[in-house]
């Protein structure tokens, strides 16, 4: 299926970072933050009445991910798209980490539908700063122009950006293989994706540890480690297996 692709999407969730280290979002969050449920933290309404505690979780969550490398299923797929791309097929990562471990694996032209933890914009001007650029001794942080400055991920309760969420939709409906690997296909509009992709005619691949509500309709399941199933992918791919 993948070899004949000319075009192929990967959708990923949380699950492929989690052998990195990250902790999933409906796994039950360990240490300082396990009494919270980040469905309550990962909401624009929490931002706008805690935004100490939002800005705090996210700075834990960005030291975290600054500590973990990406896994042999970060470095797959990576592989993955440097062989379709370099047979004359497109390859298009979508994903809703927000952790940079793709990029930081080797893929390229990854698009961030749920944004980024890795830079962090001021409420009061827009503007981008780095994290190294921001004073997080106290908190939430601010800005010179004294604007609390914010993650740039996407929070419930806030639209996807534009230019992602259309090209997540135009590459959907246009690839031969859509692959979800890692997610619980439970948050729209990323879970609809797949069916958008099956109802132009792609064929569908599901990476997880477990079902999900996708597992029924999916052309092929493999059910185990993103880390290790995607590397066997490529063994196939190669002819290693
Ligand atoms: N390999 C493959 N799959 C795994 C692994 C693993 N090692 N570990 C966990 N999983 C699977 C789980 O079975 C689950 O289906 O990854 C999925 C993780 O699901 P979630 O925690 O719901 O994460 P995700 O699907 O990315 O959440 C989607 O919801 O919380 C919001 O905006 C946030 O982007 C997030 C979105």
């Amino acid at each position: 299926m993948i070899r004949e692709a000319r075009s192929i999407v990967v959708l990923t969730g949380a699950g492929v970072s989690a052998e990195s280290g990250i902790s999933t979002f409906r796994d039950a969050e360990m240490g300082l933050w396990a009494k919270y449920d980040p469905m309550e933290l990962a909401h624009i309404d929490a931002f706008h009445r805690d935004p100490e505690l939002v800005t705090r979780w996210y700075h834990w969550r960005f030291t975290r991910c600054k500590d973990c490398t990406p896994n042999p299923g970060h470095h797959a797929l990576a592989e993955l798209q440097r062989q379709t791309e370099a047979r004359g097929g497109s390859f298009s990562l979508l994903t809703q980490n927000v952790d940079g471990l793709h990029q930081r694996a080797g893929s390229t032209n990854v698009s961030e539908i749920h944004g980024t933890i890795l830079t962090w914009r001021c409420t009061k001007t827009g503007k981008h700063h780095e994290l190294e650029d921001i004073d997080f001794s106290s908190f939430p942080p601010t800005s010179e122009a004294g604007g609390i400055l914010r993650p740039n991920v996407i929070w419930f309760g806030e639209m996807l950006p534009e230019k992602e969420l259309e090209r997540a939709f135009s590459d959907s409906s246009t690839c031969d293989v859509f692959m979800s690997v890692g997610t619980s296909s439970v948050v729209q509009p990323a879970a609809s994706l797949i069916d958008l992709a099956k109802s132009h005619g792609a064929r569908t691949i599901e990476v997880n540890l477990e079902p999900t509500p996708i597992s029924e309709s999916v052309d092929v399941s493999l059910f185990g480690k993103a880390g290790e199933e995607l590397p066997k992918v490529l063994d196939q791919l190669n002819g290693e297996a």
